[in-house]
């Protein structure tokens, strides 16, 4: 997983026809395409003029992430205690979710939200090493250990019943108030988010620190999902007492991610391997072939139509690349999924005065459910997000696997953006394929557009936003709000999480028939008082199913051993990290002719031939004349030709002088 030596042995010549993008980064030719497609399918009389509204949208929400993207990630930080800035009080580790004290009152700490929060913050570590967001990380660890110790409403630890508790105060002691208890998607979902650390920890060399620090924990979180799996509980909203479809999906993706962590620690996981198996078995009965989508609740009659946001949710949540677009697992990309997308975001069209007015098919602000009358009920941040992440996700799938698959069940969310489209396999090669792409992805860029419309001007997101006026509503600054940002960002940037399946095929595979069974175990008080100080990413470590940070190599000059020939050329093989958006092309600029003078107009593109998501790397080769001295920095040019600057200062580079006449330069975007 090294950024490749290749770059120097390959020595790509700048050439155009090097200049190719692999189609991940084909946007800009897709887009064209696109709207000439559309043209022919849909008879739009005024293409240019769809081209350029596709244009501007994708630069408003370019635009958009490129500010929002430090503010949500400092925000999020701030409602992590004991040092973040809107955190005073707050135990180490514990993560509130919002800073508002009254109306609401957010100012505790949800297993939920803190698990999801974590899971993003683990994702983005585990893509690029940060000490910082390790620290939070093993913060979030130790508090957890002690959290689960303490006796609450729900119960305690010596059952496990107090694993299912949903809130807690800031200092770490329970809320004995009332509430709606237990919510036994937290201990899955905390389970999910150690689970995906413990990954990065065995995959980097610390093997021990997994099994003896974190693995108690996870043990204790599973054996409470294998035993109290099969009964009921409040959903995520907190509302209804009964079955709900984001529990469930938690729930099996944490028994099997748990069994392989297990084995992989040298240990096993038999009520995850026992009760895996039923959970999906169960999950499968939530899916109403009648209505097109997934019920959000069962095992509850509260007179809703059960359509809610709550499955975009458990899709996102479940996303595993590896698993295509499976049906039973609920994949983003599934026709399951997509028609349950469509039936929930539609569900919102007439019931929000922001929404009126904007044709079916178009991207609109997406709440919880539409029977939802928590402050009259609004849209949400994080479900508009969500919305926007499951379909780059898809895209990602469609995109990596080669074609997409239109099926009856789907039929209907594809015919929203394609009226012409009918079921079908399409592969890439297609200009189906092509027209479906670029109206999903446009799809999917509005709804961060809605987003970024009616987020509050300083970048901050609340929990909601006004149903008639757009304006920030309810808790400010809501922790969840900010890791839904990050998480649906990546996806975009084609940057997607590891894996959970793996090669189980009890993943995927449904049983015949349906057992209420469940298993009971042991639960052990879990002290974890400190980490090993340092634990950094190891070069060598061989890594599967994770993401790791390449190690990157700078200048390798050469080594001269004798005399030789002084040469009068150099080929300097550039090599940058940066992980680009689709259409996107980056290229190095600088002092001398070569590298345009700093005109961008003039700058040398480079080839994304060996960019992959978990390596984003861009290189190409320029000859230089040895001992000369330069200063350069990369740019990305986006498809209207607006170009974004890397940050000060300018790169300097000397071209190596002796036997040499290659060298590589190699480095990170800054
Ligand atoms: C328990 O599992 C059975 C079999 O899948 C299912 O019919 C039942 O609704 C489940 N009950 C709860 C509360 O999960
Ligand atoms: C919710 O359902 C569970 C049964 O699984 C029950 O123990 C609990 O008391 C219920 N909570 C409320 C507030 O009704
Ligand atoms: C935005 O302004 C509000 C006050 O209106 C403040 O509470 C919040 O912290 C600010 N957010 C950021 C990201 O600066
Ligand atoms: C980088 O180089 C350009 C062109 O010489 C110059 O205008 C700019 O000030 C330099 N930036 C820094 C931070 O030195």
């Amino acid at each position: 997983m090294e950024v490749s030596q290749n770059a120097t042995s390959a020595l790509l010549t700048i050439s155009a026809s090097q200049l190719i993008q692999p189609i991940m980064h084909g946007l800009a030719s897709l887009l064209l395409l696109g709207s000439c497609a559309f043209q022919a399918v849909l008879g739009r009389p005024d293409v240019s003029r769809a081209r350029r509204e596709g244009v501007l949208l994708q630069r408003a929400v370019t635009d958009f992430i490129a500010t929002e993207e430090q503010i949500a990630l400092e925000q999020l930080l701030c409602n992590i205690g004991a040092s973040g800035c809107h955190s005073q009080g707050v135990a180490s580790g514990l993560v509130i979710a919002s800073p508002s004290k009254a109306e609401p009152d957010y100012f505790y700490t949800w297993t939920r939200d803190a698990a999801l929060v974590l899971k993003a913050v683990v994702e983005r570590f585990a893509h690029e090493y940060d000490g910082s967001l390790q620290q939070q990380i093993v913060n979030y660890i130790v508090s957890q250990a002690k959290l689960q110790t303490v006796s609450n409403p729900s119960g305690s630890l010596s059952d496990g019943r107090g694993l299912g508790e949903a809130k807690y105060l800031v200092d770490g002691s329970a809320f004995t108030g009332g509430w709606g208890r237990p919510q036994r998607d937290g201990p899955a979902l905390r389970a999910i988010t150690l689970i995906g650390y413990s990954k990065w920890l065995v995959a980097n060399g610390y093997t021990s620190t997994a099994t003896n620090l974190v693995w108690p924990i996870i043990r204790n979180d599973l054996t409470y999902v294998a035993q109290y799996w099969n009964q009921t509980g409040f959903d995520l909203w907190e509302e209804v007492n009964g079955s709900s479809f984001f529990t469930v999906a938690a729930q099996h993706r944490s028994l099997i991610e748990g069994s392989a962590l297990a084995k992989t620690l040298g240990t096993s996981c038999s009520a995850c391997d026992a009760i895996a198996p039923q959970v999906l078995c169960f999950l499968q009965t939530f899916w109403s072939p009648s209505s097109g989508y997934a019920l959000a609740n069962i095992n509850v009659n509260n007179g809703r139509s059960a359509k809610d946001a709550n499955v975009i949710l458990a899709s996102i949540h479940n996303f595993d690349p590896a698993l295509g677009c499976d049906a039973a697992t609920f994949q983003p990309c599934s026709d399951r999924a997509l028609s349950s997308h469509k039936v929930v975001v539609d569900s919102f069209r007439s019931i929000y005065n922001i929404n009126s007015g904007i044709p079916a098919g178009s991207p609109v602000a997406v709440g919880r459910y539409p029977e939802d009358t928590y402050y009259n009920g609004n849209p949400w941040y994080l479900n508009t997000l969500a919305a926007a992440e499951q379909l780059y996700d898809a895209l990602y799938v469609w995109q990596t696997s080669g074609s997409i698959t239109v099926t009856s069940t789907s039929l209907a969310f594809f015919k929203a953006l394609v009226p012409s489209v009918t079921a079908g396999t399409y592969p890439s090669t297609s200009d189906t394929f092509t027209t479906i792409y670029n109206a999903v992805f446009l799809y999917a860029d509005g709804f961060v557009d809605k987003v970024s419309q009616y987020a509050q001007t300083n970048g901050s997101l609340a929990e909601q936003y006004d149903r008639n006026t757009g304006a920030p509503l309810s808790a400010r600054d809501l922790t969840w709000s900010y890791a839904s940002f990050l998480t649906a960002i990546a996806r975009r940037a084609g940057v997607v999480p590891a894996g959970w399946a793996g090669s189980n095929q009890a993943a995927t595979s449904v049983p015949g028939s349906c057992f209420a069974t469940s298993q009971g175990g042991s639960y052990s008080t879990v002290s974890v008082t400190s980490f090993p100080a340092n634990q950094t990413p190891q070069s060598s470590a061989t890594v599967t199913n994770t993401f790791t940070t390449p190690t990157v190599t700078t200048s390798r000059a050469s080594t001269t051993t004798g005399s030789c020939p002084q040469g009068t050329a150099v080929a300097v093989s550039f090599t940058v990290r940066k992980t680009t958006i689709y259409g996107q092309t980056v290229k190095i600029v600088g002092n001398n002719d070569k590298l345009g003078n700093w005109d961008t107009s003039k700058a040398i593109a480079l080839s994304a031939s060996q960019y992959t998501s978990s390596n984003p790397i861009w290189s190409g080769t320029i000859t230089l004349t040895p001992g000369q001295s330069l200063q350069y920095k990369y740019i990305v040019v986006n498809t209207d030709n607006s170009v974004t600057w890397e940050a000060d200062p300018n790169r300097s580079y000397s071209v190596p002088t002796g036997c040499t006449s290659t060298a590589t330069k190699t480095d990170t975007w800054q």
